[in-house]
């Protein structure tokens, strides 16, 4: 039996990974330790609350004293590390903040976990959840390995660069066991609404403005979370360790191509004239140190581990719309109180 501890399991991916593990995995414990920041969301988790193999501790990884006593009192075989500040403009704010959670935090739970064990690894892991944006920003062409070199240039993916080095460096230095994937944009059901598509349905609904950084053709590769959370658990139970595996969506699109495909299904779905949402878009000034664009090259994964993605974007995008218009009291918890003043900040 495992027991295995699941870092920022309230947050958005980790919410869908929690429920994966524990609904798949009844005769492992599964703990998930959050902090419960703004982005932290035990509503995410409620059909799995009351689960016999869940649990959930609220700490702050930052706190290495907490940490310590928590993997002394539980005695945890396994970690999968998602928790961190996730949010590029946020990092350029406040970058700190992102050298405290994921870095510090990071090397906290590292520590906890080689001090825990002993050297006595065997059947141990330490599973970390990185970012395509360590690698930094491609032309045109191009796809980013799992051999290209780090190249961050946001304060936020400086500092995710930062704690894969060390997780690697605990590899080499301490014999730790580990793995490390290295994923695209998510998207779908849980995201918090400071990211482009739940902002751009949320305003879509309220009749809002839609704010286009820059010239609006920035390129991401978006992935649907839910088979996010599928390759982690391919990764978790089948990949090599002290290995890389970059994970993507084999789907690129520019970010007001995507926005005219968004508010063409939301104009569908809410009933309103095709293209009446089309006036809501706004361009605006530009993110600064905008990576222009982002694709990864999933070859590995898919050979080693025969994943790759389940569902279409079309699919994706709709099951996600839905999943919005279906939950709009999830919306309006998360967004009362201090996301309005996070947003005036931002957008006004
Ligand atoms: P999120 O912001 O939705 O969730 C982060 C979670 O971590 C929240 O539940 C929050 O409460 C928790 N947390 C924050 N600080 C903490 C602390 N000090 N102690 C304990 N818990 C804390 O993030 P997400 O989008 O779900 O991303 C999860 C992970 O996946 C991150 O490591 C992120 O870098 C990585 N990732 C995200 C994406 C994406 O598109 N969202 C893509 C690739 C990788
Ligand atoms: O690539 C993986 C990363 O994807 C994750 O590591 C990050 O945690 C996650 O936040 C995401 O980063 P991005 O910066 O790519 O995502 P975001 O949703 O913030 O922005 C997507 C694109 O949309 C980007 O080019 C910026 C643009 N954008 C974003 C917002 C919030 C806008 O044009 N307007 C906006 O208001």
């Amino acid at each position: 039996m495992k027991r295995v501890l699941i870092t920022g399991g309230a947050g958005f991916i980790g919410s869908h990974v929690v429920r994966l593990f524990v609904n798949k995995y009844p005769n492992d414990a599964i703990y998930n330790l959050d902090l419960l920041t703004y982005a932290g969301n035990l509503e995410n988790l409620s059909d799995v609350d009351g689960a016999t193999n869940y649990h959930f501790i609220k700490a702050d990884i930052v706190d290495a004293s907490a940490i310590h006593a928590l993997f002394d009192t539980h005695q945890f075989t396994d970690v999968i590390h998602l928790a961190a500040e996730s949010h590029v403009d946020r990092s350029i704010t406040d970058p700190l903040a992102f050298v405290r959670t994921n870095v510090i935090g990071t090397v906290n739970l590292l520590n906890a976990f080689r001090d825990t064990w002993k050297g006595n690894f065997e059947g141990k892991m330490f599973y970390h959840i990185s970012t395509d944006e360590v690698y930094g920003t491609l032309g045109e062409t191009g796809l980013f390995e799992e051999t290209t070199s780090y190249d961050p240039n946001s304060p936020y993916s400086a500092s995710k660069a930062s704690s894969d080095h060390f997780v690697r460096a605990y590899g080499e230095t301490y014999g730790m066991p580990y793995k490390i994937t290295n994923c695209s944009n998510n998207y779908g059901p849980n995201q918090f609404p400071e990211k482009l598509i739940p902002l751009f349905i949320n305003n879509v609904i309220n009749n809002k403005a839609l704010p286009v950084y820059g010239d609006g053709k920035y390129t991401r590769d978006w992935l649907y979370v839910i088979d996010h959370a599928i390759a982690i658990d391919l990764v978790f139970h089948k990949g090599k360790l002290g290995e890389t595996y970059n994970i993507g969506g084999f789907n690129e699109w520019q970010n007001i191509e995507l926005i005219r495909v968004l508010i063409k299904l939301m104009d569908e779905k809410l009933g309103r004239p095709a293209g009446e949402s089309e006036k809501l878009i706004t361009y605006v000034t530009d993110r600064p140190g905008h990576d222009r664009r982002y694709a990864i090259d999933a070859t590995k994964i898919n050979k080693e581990l025969g994943w790759k993605p389940s569902v279409t974007f079309e699919e994706g995008l709709s099951a996600t719309i839905n999943w919005y218009l279906q939950n709009e009291a999830w919306m309006e918890h998360v967004t009362s109180g201090a996301y309005q003043e996070y947003y005036n900040h931002q957008y006004t």
